[in-house]
């Protein structure tokens, strides 16, 4: 097989131990991850709630690392700011009418705020649903599992939604980040990469592994 690209390992806190998060912090710092993957879920848009824009605060507080932060919500643009003053790098929000905004407005409130304006898919939507967005955005979330829990299976009828994006990123925007995010493991990585992801956010199968280091290496190709 020939070398893979570079890819971004964004661990996702959800996985973590809460009771001792600014410790998970920096051992996944060490173990070289290279974003912090943020899930923020409200009860509403998904069956489940996590954290909000302290807890992110506290995070920025303990870490150099891009927070890249997943809004779960419903009204994600009325939230927007209290993430951004919390830290965050990259802020996406989900296309699907359940997240209840204006999609357009809300990724020039984001880009505007200094931020990376990011675009999520659930499984069941279909691509076309956000082609007219494309242009709006630096980074494009396909999800391989429904969002709302950690530790799902891997969803691999997802990989031709990363082929018709890396075919757009291709001939439109280079720069465009391509992200999955639900079930990724070294094998689910690499199936990934190999259909043109370029940023793995894996909760399950790093923290849950007996080492961060070797778990984030397998997920890296390495
Ligand atoms: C799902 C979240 C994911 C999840 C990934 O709703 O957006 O980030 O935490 O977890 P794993 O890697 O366990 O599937
Ligand atoms: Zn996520």
């Amino acid at each position: 097989m020939s070398p893979r690209p570079p890819v971004v390992i964004a661990p996702s806190l959800l996985a973590a131990d809460f009771g001792r998060l600014a410790d998970e912090v920096r051992r996944v710092e060490d173990a070289s991850a290279d974003w912090l993957h943020l899930d923020i879920m409200d009860g509403h848009f998904v069956d489940n709630i996590s954290f909000g824009p302290a807890v992110v605060a506290m995070i920025a507080g303990h870490t150099k690392l891009p927070l890249d932060v997943h809004l779960m919500i419903q009204h994600p643009d009325h939230y927007v700011p209290r993430f951004v003053e919390a830290g965050a790098t990259t802020i996406t929000v989900h296309v699907e009418p359940e997240a209840k905004h204006d999609v357009a407005q809300t990724l020039a409130m984001i880009r505007s705020a200094g931020c990376r304006a990011g675009l999520a898919l659930n499984p069941a939507t279909p691509f076309d649903a956000l082609e007219s967005h494309l242009p709006l955005i630096d980074l494009l979330l396909v999800m391989t599992v429904h969002p709302g829990f950690g530790g799902q299976a891997f969803r691999p009828e997802m990989m031709e939604k990363l082929r018709r994006a890396n075919a757009w990123k291709d001939s439109n925007e280079p720069a465009l980040d391509i992200e999955v995010d639900g079930g990724i493991n070294a094998e689910t990585a690499a199936l990934c990469v190999a259909n043109g992801a370029n940023v793995l956010v894996a909760g399950t199968s790093i923290f849950r592994a007996p080492s961060y280091p070797t778990a984030i290496a397998a997920i890296r190709g390495q």
